[in-house]
């Protein structure tokens, strides 16, 4: 690794939460962000592993990628890989809650008899305020998603997942080339960009965790 260059760990695309063989939760995250992330961390001549949930992306050159379905499985992989990594930009959208069983066969609605089916749904754990329990001097990036009152939940995020920096994202941001977000630190908005290209705005998102670039031979 050029000197300087830090590990930087990035989350991309939504989780899957199975209910049968052939059923799932999910949500409309293509993975844009995260992808355009561990891109920029590369031509800033960082190590950048990719852990991604299930997406039709190609992997970024000189990315290492593991790919994930569920939250438990990206919690399996993040605390493999977090207390290896210097930063951790957490941009999947992790799928809050996963059926309370997952069953072996398929659903059968005959076996409901023709009554209201009940999709029972325990909660995930929060990944990032899991692993940022043992945070050391990691930097940490947590995203939101929020369709009201953006900055003051936001702004609550930040600290319950134990993040330097949040980057909040309109519900516009979902499964589309360009997004609108601001960066908050813990004392408030620190940039905003409108409506611009993922790619560009990730390799702002870069920059916060330091100027370098490879070192010059
Ligand atoms: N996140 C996480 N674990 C979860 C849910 C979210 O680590 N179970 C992370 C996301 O990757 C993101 C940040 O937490 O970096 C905020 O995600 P968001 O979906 O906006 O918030 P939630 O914690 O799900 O809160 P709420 O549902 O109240 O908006």
């Amino acid at each position: 690794m050029a000197s300087g260059s830090l590990h930087v760990l990035v989350t991309a695309g939504p989780t899957r939460e199975h209910l049968d063989p052939v059923r799932y939760l999910s949500n409309e995250s293509s993975g844009r962000m995260g992808f355009e992330i561990a891109r920029a961390a590369v031509e800033a001549g960082h190590r950048a592993t990719l852990i991604a949930g299930p997406v039709h992306l190609e992997t970024p050159p000189g990315v290492e990628r593991v790919d994930v379905v569920s939250a438990l499985d990206m919690l399996a992989a993040l605390e493999e890989h977090f207390p290896r990594a210097d930063a951790i930009y957490m941009a999947a959208a992790v799928g809050d809650f996963r059926p309370r069983e997952r069953l072996d066969g398929k659903w059968k609605k005959k076996e409901e008899g023709g009554a209201p089916a009940v999709l029972e749904l325990v909660e995930n754990p929060d990944l990032l305020r899991t692993i940022t329990r043992d945070k050391g001097d990691r930097k940490v990036i947590a995203f939101a998603l929020e369709t009201a009152d953006g900055e003051r939940r936001a702004a609550a995020k930040l600290v319950r997942k134990n993040a330097d920096w949040i980057v909040l994202n309109g519900a516009s941001a979902l499964n589309a080339p360009e997004s609108s977000v601001t960066v908050f630190d813990a004392d408030g908005a620190l940039w905003s960009a409108e409506g611009c290209p993922k790619r560009e705005t990730a390799a702002r998102l870069i920059q916060l965790i330091g100027p370098h670039g490879p070192t010059p031979s």
